[in-house]
């Protein structure tokens, strides 16, 4: 082969060779290249996919995430192999919030790698978009508690559509999506309310009394001891000293084998209708 011909091969040999590395750099960083099994916040483009038209107001000082698909109530899954009807499944649920911890807390969720679900209060979000803008692109479930936290029970039908409207509107200002989860205040609810109530309302079995005694070590016995497999744990973001047991029950529920999950994990492949009250997930066929 004359020499010009050999030179213009090995040229073409090196020009392939830097393609293919580049392709194989490319696909060895993608955000999307996640361990099946594990989960991580999302960022980037899962970011941007998950957040869908997310909007924040320009008061706010936070640009708003690009726009890649088209909004949605998307929940990441975490725990893709769990079955929460045969595993020990339990949901962390933050009640009365967003406030000025809850960016504290989803760092410390951030960092176990642990999803929660937030029944927000339609009276905060507004104050707050930066944090809901967070628990949607870092996978946490948002539900409505209402707009002023009343005890709906002593409501006519029509501000009991009010409150949970306002809500939903709120939230979807914010976020691109309404809630399709209720936590009505106190777990107050009757016949009435829950024929206008259209989605699940989610109560829970594991009262941890956060917010009356403010002591982050009793918050943790009383979940610990009260805890089984299909629980929904209550808690409340807007207190510093519900916030701060957080790590430690984080800890020992993971010790003792537990999957942490979000509502939506926990009762995936069961049929939920409007109006229908629900406190755990039977787990094995246990009541
Ligand atoms: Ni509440």
């Amino acid at each position: 082969m004359p020499l010009r011909s050999r030179l213009a091969l090995t040229a073409s040999l090196l020009l392939c060779a830097t393609l293919l590395a580049g392709c194989g750099l490319a696909g060895d960083t993608s955000p999307d290249a996640a361990e099946p099994g594990t989960w991580r916040p999302a960022s980037g483009a899962s970011a941007a996919r998950i957040a869908g038209s997310a909007q924040v107001g320009p008061t706010t000082g936070h640009a708003p995430p690009p726009v890649v698909a088209p909004a949605g109530p998307v929940h990441i899954k975490r725990h893709p192999g769990v079955d929460c009807a045969i595993a020990k499944c339990v949901a962390l649920t933050f009640d009365d919030g967003p406030g000025k911890y809850t960016e504290g807390l989803l760092d410390l969720l951030a960092r176990e790698n642990v999803p929660a679900t937030f029944f927000l209060l339609g009276q905060n979000v507004q104050q707050y978009p930066h944090a809901l803008q967070r628990m949607v692109t870092e996978g946490h479930q948002l539900g409505s508690h209402t707009f002023t936290h009343p005890d709906l029970t002593t409501l006519p039908p029509e501000r009991v559509a009010d409150e949970l409207e306002s809500t939903n509107e709120a939230i979807r200002k914010i976020t691109g999506f309404a809630p399709d989860t209720v936590r009505p205040p106190y777990g107050a609810h009757n016949g009435a309310t829950d024929r206008l109530i259209h989605d699940p309302l989610i109560l829970w079995d594991v009262d941890t009394l956060d917010w009356q005694h403010h002591d982050p070590a009793r918050t943790v016995s009383v979940a610990m001891e009260a805890v089984r497999g299909g629980s929904i744990i209550l808690l409340h973001d807007i207190h510093k000293t519900s916030v701060q047991a957080v790590p430690e029950l984080i800890g020992r529920l993971k010790g003792q084998g537990y999957s942490l999950v979000t509502i939506d994990e926990l009762f995936a492949g069961t049929e939920l209708s409007g109006g229908q009250a629900l406190t755990r997930r039977p787990v094995g066929g246990q009541a």
